[in-house]
């Protein structure tokens, strides 16, 4: 175990005006994704649009780490350049995901646990091997009518730290992503009750496994209203409810916090880590996402070569912002500017 490896990994991960940008959809997710814009979702197409992303120009000055998918770790550049060895020498830290999904937890309706711990040290190995550096394990909190149940909460707990163990043994600093969902017509109030049962059971288990603290990144969700309440919250209230319940409950022995987008708009999901930010944490805060960073560049593509460039240019627009968010820097005009321009 390489703790000095784990920590430039970890300090580089959440260097500041720096984030992650999750590009490990699985090959489902990836579908549904492409299926939005019209595009075939085969291998090549999944490469092609990877390189697109990674190649984007001035993409380090933003973003200091990727999330891969199994298949696209073992992908490459046209030019034949394996995608992980790209990055490195871009400035770029390849991650990798690592969990093999969310399941229906038995005799739990309505509920996941993830699955994917066998044999998880000897793959975390592997992974090191192929230059993975960090790794995610995603884990699905649903709220719902009398869920979720403590027995959900703590199985995904146990299944986070046992897979952050596994990690650290390979020198590998693990990203620990809870997400509580934003499905459902609750308010933002009871998303952060829910918050603070998940963090509190997280960290609990992760004490209790031996993980280090100073090694491991949390991924976290937002205390956001249901998405399907008419009441939505204010930036204003969800960035102090998430705070709150940030400070009650992590550790300050971590290196930092990275967030989820979760199906919120662009816009919000900037302007919610931008809020955050100017109230200050006692972490560096900043962006792990998916669908906040990509879902305007793949909707400029649309599968066509020719039209790279340009979802090159919004995907650097949206790092951009979320770069100056993870800085408390960010202003709403700036995006009616890039509009205009
Ligand atoms: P979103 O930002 O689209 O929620 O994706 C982040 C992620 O990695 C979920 O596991």
């Amino acid at each position: 175990m390489d703790t000095k490896l784990m920590t430039e990994t970890a300090r580089a991960m959440v260097a500041a005006g720096k984030g992650l940008l999750a590009a490990d959809e699985s090959a489902g997710t990836c579908k549904k994704r492409f299926d939005s814009v019209g595009v075939e979702c085969n291998e090549e197409n999944r490469r092609a649009y990877r390189e697109l992303l990674f190649t984007t120009p001035d993409l380090n000055k933003y973003v200091s780490g990727v999330i891969l998918f199994d298949e696209t770790l073992r992908q490459a550049t046209r030019d034949g350049t394996n995608f992980a060895e790209y990055l490195k020498k871009n400035g770029i830290i390849p991650g990798i995901k690592v969990d093999a999904g969310a399941h229906d937890m038995p005799l739990h309706p309505g509920e996941k646990v993830t699955e994917g711990l066998d044999r998880l040290p000897q793959r975390m190995k592997d992974y090191f091997g192929m230059g993975a550096r960090f790794a995610k394990w995603r884990a699905v909190i649903t709220i719902g009518e009398g869920i979720p149940s403590m027995a959900c909460i703590e199985a995904n707990a146990h299944a986070l730290a046992r897979y952050a163990a596994a990690c650290q043994e390979a020198s590998i600093v693990p990203v620990v992503e809870p997400e509580v969902l934003l499905d459902g017509n609750h308010t933002a109030e009871r998303s952060e009750s829910v918050h603070q049962d998940t963090l509190e059971a997280l960290f609990h288990e992760i004490e209790r496994h031996g993980v280090s603290l100073e090694h491991v990144i949390l991924k976290a969700s937002m205390c956001v209203s249901g998405k399907d309440n008419p009441k939505q919250a204010p930036v204003a209230e969800v960035a102090e409810r998430t705070l709150r319940v940030l400070k009650r409950t992590v550790p300050a022995a971590l290196p930092g916090i990275v967030f989820l987008s979760g199906g919120q708009t662009d816009e919000n999901a900037t302007a919610h880590l931008d809020a955050m930010n100017r109230l200050g944490a006692p972490w560096p805060l900043t962006f792990s996402y998916s669908r906040a960073l990509q879902a305007v560049a793949l909707k400029a593509w649309r599968g066509q070569a020719g039209n790279a460039a340009a979802a090159q240019k919004a995907f650097l627009h949206r790092a951009r912002m979320n770069s100056l968010a993870a800085k408390g820097e960010w202003k709403a005009e700036l995006e009616k500017q890039a509009l205009a321009a």
